[in-house]
């Protein structure tokens, strides 16, 4: 059976150690942080994912994953030994804070006995796994061992789903003894035919960005092209059908938003941004990416002032959702950080209900109500405003919506109403890239009509 080691219990480290013991592997997560392992061996989930925690005690009570603070003893004798620790914006110039790659890299070699493929799966700009390299071979120069990147391509909320069933695996090596583990170890996905990527190192690394990156610009277009269709009467759902049927576009992510959040794309736009800067090859699209996206956060506060007649003193606003996205209690770079305090600063007194955000929520948001249910978010408020989709917004009670609160005024800033159905319930319903109805006139805004 081979043996893994997962250096860093992370969101990546977490999920891929637990599902590889899934796949039968015999698998060590490590952590620095004492009090998070013991909880883990206890079956206690640091983060919110659907399925972990039924994934992590079973495969702890089976025998073949494990937790330990102890890097050099779980090293020793490890098959592959994956690098799985934060790599976070470093503040000031955008770069990743690559420092605990490096300082588990150091660790790593002083441990290593034996051959041992040592591969990086935290997300890391190009040149990383070389430079990892070179750290090892300095530090034990007699170590035995081969460097390859194996990037994640994992969505929180839906991570061991992605992991299972992914769209390929990416192996950047240039090692042929380190391509035949690694096959080795994703064998359960090789039989399902799950294409396989083998490449160099620095190609892998890239790999990981160019995928992020061209996700986000998806995202950003789309976007940008809601706020055209704001200004002369189309639907940006539509367009995003009519575009996306296209084979060569692709209709997934490009569902227009608030702008996109969470831990990867902020970080890894930027990033890339900077890799390609310093590299004397600057990408333009993806610098414009980053600051179409901030600017949009920025600016979505608008949006609910305009709908209240620019009059918040006082106002109750119920805030449906902060996470960044559903099914996560992940607070990183969420639209809802920017929309928030917009509001606050605006006078408003703000309602929040999320399923799994309060705890992130409480310290991010100083000064926010919460609530412990939906509706008792939109009792008595002036607007409701919905900033993350989470299932159990999508199925409301609307006739109980319209009864609670003062003035049926929603937000929506995930589309998951229709604005012709809230019109009909008597909303005054705005929502992204769909023009609204004019409350006073009763007409849309713009003299266009919805196709179909
Ligand atoms: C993203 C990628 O989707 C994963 O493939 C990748 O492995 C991961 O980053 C990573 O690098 O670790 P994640 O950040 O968990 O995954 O979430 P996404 O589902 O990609 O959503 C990111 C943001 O984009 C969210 O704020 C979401 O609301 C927004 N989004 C997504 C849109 O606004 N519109 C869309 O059509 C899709």
């Amino acid at each position: 059976m081979l043996k893994v080691t997962m250096i860093g219990t992370g969101y990546v480290g977490l999920v891929s150690g637990t599902c590889f013991a899934e796949f039968g592997v015999d698998v060590t997560c490590v952590d620095k942080d004492a009090t998070k392992i013991e909880d883990l061996k206890k079956g206690i989930i640091p983060i919110y994912e659907p399925g972990l925690d039924k994934l992590v005690q079973e495969n702890t009570q089976k025998g073949r994953l494990h937790f330990t603070t102890d890097l050099k003893e779980s090293v020793r004798g490890a098959d592959v030994v994956f690098i799985a620790v934060g790599t976070p914006t470093r503040r000031g110039d955008g770069h990743a804070d690559l420092s605990y790659v490096y300082g588990a890299a150091e660790e790593i070699a002083d441990a290593l006995e034996g051959y041992t493929v040592v591969t990086t799966k935290s997300t890391v700009p190009v040149g990383t796994g070389r430079k990892v390299e070179s750290i090892i071979r300095h530090r034990n120069p007699e170590a035995d061992f081969s460097m390859v990147s194996n990037p994640e391509f994992l969505r929180e909320g839906s991570a061991i789903h992605d992991f299972m069933r992914p769209d390929r695996v990416v192996i950047g090596t240039e090692s042929q003894q380190a391509a035949d583990i690694m096959r080795q170890l994703y064998r359960p996905l090789y039989l399902l035919e799950t294409p396989m990527v083998f490449t160099s190192l620095e190609t892998s690394e890239l790999i990981k960005y160019a995928a992020n990156g061209f996700l986000a610009t998806k995202i950003a277009f789309i976007n940008e092209l809601a706020d055209i269709c704001e200004k002369c009467g189309a639907d940006v759902q539509d367009v995003a059908t009519g575009m996306g049927l296209d084979g060569r576009i692709g209709k997934k992510f490009l569902h227009a938003g608030p702008g996109y959040g969470g831990s990867c794309f902020p970080k890894d736009t930027l990033a890339l941004a900077r890799t390609a800067a310093e590299l004397e090859a600057p990408t333009s699209i993806i610098e414009a990416v980053v600051s179409s996206n901030q600017v949009r956060k920025e600016n979505m506060a608008s949006k609910v002032i305009k709908a209240c007649k620019e009059d918040l003193k006082n106002k109750k606003i119920a805030v449906l959702g902060v996470t960044f996205k559903p099914n996560t209690d992940d607070m990183r770079d969420s639209p809802s950080l920017d929309i928030i305090p917009a509001l606050q600063k605006a006078g408003a007194d703000i309602h929040v209900f999320d399923p799994q955000g309060e705890k992130e929520g409480k310290e991010l948001l100083p000064g926010v109500s919460w609530c412990t249910n939906a509706y008792d978010a939109i009792s008595e408020s002036d607007i409701t405003v919905i900033i993350t989709e989470w299932n159990e917004f999508r199925a409301l009670d609307l006739e109980r919506v319209k009864q609670l609160m003062k003035k049926p005024v929603v937000v929506d800033f995930r589309n998951i109403y229709l604005p012709d159905e809230m019109e009909k319930l008597g909303f005054y319903y705005v929502s992204v890239g769909r023009t609204p109805v004019n409350p006073d006139t009763k007409n849309r805004v713009l003299p266009f009509k919805r196709a179909g």
